[in-house]
């Protein structure tokens, strides 16, 4: 029987587990034992680590021939050492992973001005949440060269399920940007990205992106107007860029300032895929 690794066992991951039920020996690496015992109850073996601490991660080495990893850079920084701490820990074992699935973020494109983009667009990373990213899909990328592993990106946009919309943004009042630099969003929902690392385990070419990005086609603004008007809640007010920043802040105003159209005729090709939710607003 295969055995997998999931590293960065959060929400996409656990929409993974009824998809793969009972067909792979599951390994969830967990940094509490609250995390334990709920990938316990999901079927899957615990192992207690934590990528920030090199130490707790020696039992990964030789442990499993395909890698999920969800787990996000740390906060601060140029750099993700949590991944260079996994590829360490992968590189000690005796047999090396044959698959590593990495979910990134299509915020290594930076600021496209709404053009639209597919995967052979050089990545421009501006923030340093992008530039850890980039750093991350690089230390992944030299390491499936040098191990003969096939390491397959996934760059996600921003991830969505009914039970998590930005509802409380909305409720707060929190404004968007006013035309004409209301910006282009892209949208995925959780269970499509797990099923779209799901089929990557399967059939992810070596040192392939793919952009997991659904077919919606909104601005921030229109996608907001949409989601407030089937809450039954306000639609969000209008700022100008220059005044947005105050409002938001750094984080909020850098996702509110670069504009991309994500095309995903890739991932729909080579993994045959068609999206569950297709659309994030459905009928949008
Ligand atoms: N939010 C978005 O819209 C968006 C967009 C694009 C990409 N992404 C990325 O997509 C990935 C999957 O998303 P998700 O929604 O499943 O995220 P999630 O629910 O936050 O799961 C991430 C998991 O990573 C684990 N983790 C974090 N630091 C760790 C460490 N030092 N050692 C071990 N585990 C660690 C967390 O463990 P704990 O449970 O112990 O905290 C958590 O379970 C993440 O990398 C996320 O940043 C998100």
């Amino acid at each position: 029987m295969q055995r997998w690794l999931i590293v960065g066992a959060g929400d996409v991951a656990r929409r993974m587990v009824p998809l793969i039920h009972n067909r792979v020996l599951l390994f969830a690496l967990c940094r509490d034992k609250t995390a334990a015992a709920r990938w316990r109850s999901l079927g899957a073996l615990p192992i207690m680590g934590d990528l920030d601490c090199p130490a707790t991660l020696r039992r990964l080495s030789g442990l499993a021939q395909g890698i999920f990893h969800f787990a996000p850079p740390p906060t601060a920084g140029l750099h993700d050492p949590r991944t260079r701490h996994l590829v360490a820990a992968l590189r000690r074992g005796t047999s090396l992973p044959q698959h590593l699935i990495y979910i990134s973020t299509t915020g290594v494109y930076g600021p496209c001005a709404g053009a639209w983009l597919d995967e052979t667009r050089p990545v421009n990373p501006v923030t340093a949440r992008a530039l850890r990213r980039v750093d991350a899909e690089r230390a992944l990328r030299i390491f499936g060269t040098q191990s003969n592993c096939t390491v397959t990106i996934l760059r996600a946009p921003g991830i969505y399920a009914e039970d998590r919309l930005p509802l409380e943004r909305l409720r707060a009042g929190l404004p968007v940007p006013a035309a004409p630099h209301d910006p282009f969003t892209n949208h995925i929902h959780a269970l499509d990205l797990a099923r779209a690392a799901v089929r990557a385990m399967h059939y992810g070419r070596p040192n392939r992106v793919y952009n997991v990005v659904d077919d919606s086609n909104l601005t921030l603004g229109q996608y907001y107007d949409q989601l407030a008007h089937r809450h039954g809640l306000p639609p969000p007010p209008r700022l100008p860029l220059d005044r947005l920043k105050e409002v938001v802040g750094e984080m909020g105003y850098s996702f509110m300032s670069e504009s991309r159209r994500i095309g995903n005729h890739r991932i729909k090709r080579e993994l045959a895929l068609e999206w569950r939710y297709p659309h994030v607003i459905p009928n949008c």
